[in-house]
């Protein structure tokens, strides 16, 4: 039985961190692309690190919810692929391993010199990164190449991961797809849901699901720590 859960910054909303576009949001008093784009970092890369250091002290202060509880307790039962677009590591404090950061992590770094370009560049760039557990801070230098070190997350105009060869291996033996607390506004990761729309059994959870794109799904209209316990519990029964 193979499960696909495919989350966004709704599902760590309740243990604290702020969603992207709701009300407070982690961009709140910055600009995007001041702090989340490769011009802003050539423009001001101190502002950026201060944007990070910022969200990396929030997301460590912070504890998972019953939403990441029972992705965890979940992936204890079933075959568990878990997608996030979330930099914060809830999920792997929860007890989730190996989750796909599509979008990067907060505990990482990486060096301004490391692209995901394909391995024939491979010369133009340095592949440095590392864990943390402190921000990056201005004058933080690679160690491998003496460029700068950044955090080691996407931003808007950089390549996404996608892991497309590992998807297309698992795309016709997932059973079920749970998407959990994303406004799927964001490409190529809200290709997901059109990705994984053949697979027979697909939920949606959040509190002001977008509809439109929502074909197929049962939709579970409010908070992940409301109805995903709820639904991991019905799987178990259900599944097992
Ligand atoms: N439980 C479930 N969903 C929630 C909750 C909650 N408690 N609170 C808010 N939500 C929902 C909102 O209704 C919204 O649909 O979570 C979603 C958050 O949407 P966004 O703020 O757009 O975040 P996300 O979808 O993760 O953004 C995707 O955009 O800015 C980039 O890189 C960033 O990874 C991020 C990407």
């Amino acid at each position: 039985m193979m499960i696909v859960v495919f989350s966004g910054a709704g599902l760590s909303a309740e243990s604290g961190i702020p969603t992207f576009r709701g009300d407070g949001g982690l961009w709140e008093g910055y600009k995007i692309e001041d702090v989340a784009t490769p011009l802003g970092w050539m423009q001001n890369q101190k502002l950026v690190l201060d944007f990070y250091a910022q969200g990396f002290e929030k997301m460590q202060k912070c504890q998972p919810n019953a939403a990441h509880f029972a992705i965890a307790e979940l992936a204890n039962h079933f075959d568990v692929v878990c997608i996030t677009q979330n930099i914060d590591t809830l999920l792997e404090k929860a007890g989730v391993k190996d989750v796909w950061h599509i979008h990067g992590r907060i505990d990482y770094q990486k060096c301004e010199w490391h692209f995901d370009i394909p391995p024939m560049y491979s010369e133009w760039q340095c592949n440095y990164k590392s864990p943390i557990n402190k921000p990056v801070e201005w004058g933080d230098l690679c160690p491998k190449c003496g460029k700068h070190l950044r955090p080691d997350v996407v931003w808007f105009g950089e390549a996404v991961d996608m892991r497309v060869d590992d998807l297309y291996k698992i795309q016709n033996q997932v059973d079920v797809f749970i998407v959990v607390g994303t406004s799927a506004q964001v490409y190529p990761a809200a290709n997901l849901l059109k990705f994984f729309q053949d697979v027979p059994t697909k939920y949606f959870i959040d509190p002001d699901p977008n509809y439109e794109l929502l074909d197929g799904f049962t939709v579970l209209e409010g908070k992940a720590t409301k109805y995903l316990p709820a639904l991991i519990e019905s799987l178990k029964e259900e599944l097992a």
